[in-house]
Parts: structure tokens; sequence; C-alpha cells
């Protein structure tokens, strides 16, 4: 559903560029830890992951694989409706292969948890999950989180990948959307 109230508005600033490169740096550290020996598959999903993805890639000094897919939400808005739908797919088979899911942000968890389940049936040797944000609050289905890099608190956020009605997604700060501004 689409938020009531005035024209939305970037506001403030939640997370740096400088704090989102060094929290990047330490999941690629990680990840590299964890997959050492191994070629695992990282994949973002669209597009909001596209950014994140993309850093993350060039963290793991691992040779790291990269996939895409794209999964939509019935309703559009801001928020998730939790009816999921798979958009594109991606291009290559995952059976045996060690894959990591980088998504943007955990909300209710229902998108994630709808691509787990069919990731799954797929027979990877492995399925990770490192999501960049978790806004933890908001959880109504439980996933679990292997890597991630923030949590932060229940407010709509923009930037680094993340967009409000499309827009914003390449502002290098992830700032909160003032989702009621007087224009
Ligand atoms: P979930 O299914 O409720 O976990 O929704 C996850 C999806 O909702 C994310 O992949 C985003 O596309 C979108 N989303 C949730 N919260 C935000 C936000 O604060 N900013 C931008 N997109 C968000
Ligand atoms: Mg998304």
């Amino acid at each position: 559903m689409e938020p009531a109230g005035g024209p939305a508005r970037v506001g403030r600033i939640l997370i740096t560029r400088e704090e989102i490169a060094a929290r990047v740096s330490d999941l690629g550290h990680a990840i590299r830890r964890d997959y050492v020996g191994r070629s695992p598959l990282l994949v973002g999903v669209l597009k909001g992951a596209v950014v994140f993805a993309a850093d993350l890639l060039r963290a793991v000094a691992l040779p790291a694989g990269l996939d895409f897919m794209s999964v939509s939400s019935y309703g559009g808005g801001s928020r998730s409706s939790g009816v999921v739908r798979l958009a594109a797919d991606l291009s290559v088979s995952i059976e045996g292969r060690d894959v990591i899911i980088v998504e943007d942000i955990i909300d209710t968890g229902r998108t994630i948890s709808y691509l787990r389940r069919n990731l799954a049936t797929r027979h990877p040797r492995s399925l990770a999950l490192c999501a960049l944000l978790d806004k933890v609050a908001r959880r109504e289905v439980e996933v679990p989180m292997d890597y991630v890099g923030f949590a932060i608190p229940d407010e709509f956020v923009v930037g680094y990948g993340l967009d409000h009605d499309g827009l914003h997604r390449n502002l290098q700060d992830i700032a909160v959307m003032d989702l009621s501004a007087p224009g």
C-alpha cells in the first residue's frame, strides 16, 4: 500500500558510505573465511541488492560467481504484501553449488523465505543468506541469517540500491525516507 500523506522526501543519513564500505569489507572477509577452498555463487536479488552485490563480490577474495534473480511482491508500494512471485530466474544451475543469497534488506522476511524455499528445491550444496540490512522489529517470518550488515530501526530507508517508488537507489549513503514530509 502506498503511504498516505504528503510528498515523500529523503531525510537524514542513517548509515554513511564509509560505514557501509567498512562493513562490506568485514562481510567479505567473513565469507572468504567460511568458504575457503570453494567457489561460492552470490545470488543477488534484483533490483535492490545490485549495488551491495557488486561491492560484496569484490570484497570476497575467492573465485566467486555472480548471478541474479528478481522477485516481486504483489501490491507494490513501500510495504511487502507477503505474496511473492518469481519475476526473473537465475541464468545458471545451482545444483551442487555453494549459494549465498545477497539481499538488500529483510523486513517481514516473506520475500527471503520464499526465495530460500525456492532455491533449496534445486539441490545446492549449501544455501546461506547475506543481508545488508535487517529491520528486526518488522519480522513476521523467521529467517536464518548467516551474514548481516546492520540491524536498523523500523524506518523506510533508501540509497545504496534501496529505492522508494523506483528512485534514490543511486544515493551513496543510506538515508531515512520521510514519508509524510510537508512539501
Ligand atoms: P519482506 O518480504 O517484507 O522482508 O520485504 C523485503 C523487501 O521489501 C526488500 O527486498 C525491499 O525491496 C523492500 N523493503 C522493505 N523495507 C524497505 C526499506 O526500508 N526501503 C526500501 N525497500 C524496502
Ligand atoms: Mg528488494
